[in-house]
């Protein structure tokens, strides 16, 4: 971002008292002095989802929700959805509990990904409220996945804008890291009911940018490829789109909501926090089919 739009983007912040410190230069962006509870004015509303489409991932500090106000609040960025393989809380169903027990030693969704590609319309946004934490550890990774395409060589760009990846809920590293919410909130649904195939160049719908669009939880191979045929060149991808350079890491503090873009990231909870409980409230809000760049 150059300095004038960062100018820009704090005075505008300033008239709504956001205050704002931004996490890398690649993505993400604290954001103090909101109340996500109260009732946000629409200009307010609008700013957060400005610095939401310009950073990729908002962390909006200190919050004190229930549920039914996180849910209120989603509803006023999009649709809340229902993820498919767990009951949500009692009385809400659109929210889903990410749990790791004291006794556990797998975290729900503990590698690369991106939400629930393999849904035919996958969703806009996660929004992810701390309830619980470990004294220390328990962070999570984000990745710029605009920086991940634009970084490639117009060679393979110019390759890979011809294919189209697919997505499976049945990925076995995946799968096991819900195994052990699924045994407790399951609803029934199998793993390899759920498969999509989506354009590696991704159009982003609001703001135009392409992203490059596989993720290492989800993505089995390219449609007509074999997997055997697809494994080098995704794997090479999946090291590309999570380096570093296009990184930052969120620590957690109870009471912070993060809000990502599905659509041009990737995320990964780190799971360095044995014989400690972490509990996140999260929403998906829907999306819609993905468009080839
Ligand atoms: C998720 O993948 O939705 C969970 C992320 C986290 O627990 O930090």
């Amino acid at each position: 971002m150059n300095r004038n739009k960062q100018r820009e983007q704090e005075q505008a912040a300033s008239r709504t008292n956001m205050h704002l410190t931004l996490l890398t230069p690649a993505i993400g962006v604290e954001i103090r002095g909101l109340d996500l509870g109260g009732d946000l004015p629409a200009e307010t509303v609008q700013r957060l989802r400005a610095l939401w489409l310009q950073h990729l991932v908002v962390f909006i500090k200190d919050q004190q929700l229930s549920p039914a106000q996180q849910l209120a609040f989603a509803r006023r960025i999009g649709v809340p959805d229902h993820y498919p393989f767990l009951t949500g809380l009692a009385g809400f169903p659109e929210i889903t509990e990410v749990l790791k027990r004291e006794d556990e030693t797998i975290n729900f969704g503990g590698l690369w990904h991106t939400d629930t590609t393999y849904q035919s319309q996958p969703p806009m946004a996660t929004m992810l409220y701390a309830k619980e934490l470990p004294v220390a550890g328990g962070d999570t990774l984000f990745a710029n996945q605009y920086l991940a395409w634009e970084s490639l060589s117009p060679g393979l760009q110019q390759t890979l804008r011809h294919l189209r990846a697919i997505a499976s809920a049945g990925k076995g590293a995946v799968a096991a890291t819900r195994a052990p919410r699924i045994a407790e909130q399951g609803t029934g649904r199998e793993a390899d009911q759920l498969q999509a195939i989506h354009p590696v160049a991704r159009q982003h719908p609001e703001t135009g940018r392409t992203s490059l669009f596989v993720n290492p939880a989800h993505t089995t191979g390219f449609e007509g490829w074999t997997e055997v045929e697809s494994a080098p060149l995704l794997d090479y991808l999946f090291a590309w789109q999570t380096r570093e350079a296009l990184c930052c890491r969120f620590r957690w503090e109870q009471g912070d909501l993060a809000l990502w873009d599905n659509r041009c990231t990737l995320h990964f909870p780190i799971n360095d926090y044995p014989g400690e409980r972490r509990l996140m409230h999260r929403i998906t809000l829907c999306g819609d089919a993905v468009i080839a760049a």
